[in-house]
């Protein structure tokens, strides 16, 4: 495989190669393991920590590849049994797209309720595919024709569901009931399913009454050890001919506990910082930190100018406390001119739902680290 080149090696939202992965090696061992060993695996981490960015990495592994078919598939934007169906049948078929096999060229011989999408281009001939959502009409026939499709691959396949947690919201009643079947008479393919709202995702697995009940092998996601991701931040950098002090690394892990994606965006930023030859200082944290909210301040506006105004002031009240205790005592409500104890609750609940905040064993905080500075300063 060609290495894909890149400037600024700190690479954030997509995966490029194991080159610019940190570590993850037990855990990717620990899915192989599972997968090998015909389990189904539930990867349950809070956001950011670097699930899907994992199931990448192991999807890119060259005995993976070349044992099974790998699909990923991310839910998190469908809000229905349909939508779930169409996001499974447009991904299996874009990912096998680039392949001329036998099973692919049956796609649409099995998966009929797809055909309407397939088509070839007038003047070149070339096929193409342009499936709407309006197309799936019978959501659960398309499903158990996917199901179909998937029983006959010509080696058998890994399916990663990203943000399974979703599908517990769908207005249907039987989805997980619906699946849980299909999936357990699947042989031809194992499943990972990854999600984040971690009481939802668990309750979904190991509640008795709950279909999933204890059908896959658990999994959580720690942060990256201090240590593991200075060598590799240190290693990036030295290849480049830039240097970085490890001082400045370990107060980057530990301003964010560790959290993947805030780190790897202000290590984006101070290598950017960093000219060539030279060597980074802790002095430059600060920097780097007010670059990188900067960068997002147009998206946080957007973020705000959605949200009710009760749900708004509690939240930059969490975010200026950091992490804030007690929300609901007299002593807080008076603090940010809140108005009572109860509709601090109903906000909290809100903007516990929609992934703005979270609870930690210390008390509440804001998810994105950056939001909540912002906040407290700069908003
Ligand atoms: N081991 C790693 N080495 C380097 N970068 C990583 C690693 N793991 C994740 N990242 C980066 O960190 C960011 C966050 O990771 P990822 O998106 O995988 O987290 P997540 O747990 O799936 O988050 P969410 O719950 O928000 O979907 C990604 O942009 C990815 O590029
Ligand atoms: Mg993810």
């Amino acid at each position: 495989m060609i290495e894909p080149t890149v400037n600024n090696p700190f690479i954030v939202g997509k995966y490029l190669s194991d080159k610019y992965f940190c570590d993850r090696r037990e855990e990717t061992d620990f899915l192989r393991k599972q997968v090998l060993n015909g389990r189904d695996i539930a990867l349950i981490s809070p956001r950011r920590i670097g699930k899907s960015g994992l199931i990448q990495h192991f999807f890119h592994q060259e005995d993976i590849n070349e044992q099974f078919h790998v699909f990923y598939i991310d839910i998190y934007a469908t809000t229905s049994l349909t939508e779930f169906v169409y996001s499974l049948g447009k991904g299996i078929y874009e990912q096998l797209k680039p392949q001329t096999t036998v099973w692919k060229e049956r796609f649409f011989q099995i998966i009929s309720s797809f055909r309407v999408g397939f088509k070839l281009d007038p003047m070149t001939g070339a096929p193409s595919f342009d499936l709407g959502l309006g197309d799936i009409q019978t959501p659960q026939a398309s499903l158990d024709e996917i199901f179909d499709y998937i029983e006959i691959a010509d080696k058998p396949c890994i399916i990663a569901i990203d943000e399974f947690q979703q599908i517990g919201e769908y207005p249907e009643k039987n989805v997980e009931a619906l699946l849980r079947t299909k999936i357990q008479q699947c042989h031809r393919a194992q499943f990972i399913f990854a999600g984040s709202k971690r009481h939802l995702m668990s309750n979904m697995l190991t509640s008795p009454s709950k279909p999933f009940y204890q059908s896959a092998i658990s999994m959580g996601l720690e942060p990256i050890s201090t240590d593991i991701y200075a060598d590799f931040a240190t290693k990036l950098f030295e290849e480049r001919d830039k240097h970085i002090e490890r001082e400045a690394i370990a107060t980057v892990w530990n301003m964010f506990n560790g959290y993947t994606w805030f780190v790897q965006m202000m290590m984006n930023e101070l290598f950017a910082l960093t000219m060539p030859h030279e060597t980074c200082m802790p002095g430059r944290i600060e920097e780097a930190r007010r670059n990188v909210i900067l960068a997002q301040e147009n998206t946080y506006k957007d973020l705000l100018s959605k949200l009710p105004p009760r749900q708004k002031t509690v939240l930059q009240a969490i975010a200026k406390e950091r992490i804030a205790q007690n929300i609901t005592s007299s002593k807080f409500i008076k603090k940010y001119n809140l108005s009572s104890a109860s509709s601090v609750q109903s906000a909290v609940k809100l903007l516990l739902k929609n992934d703005l905040i979270t609870h930690t064993d210390q008390g509440y905080r804001l998810y994105d680290f950056f939001l909540s500075d912002w906040l407290a300063t700069v908003y």
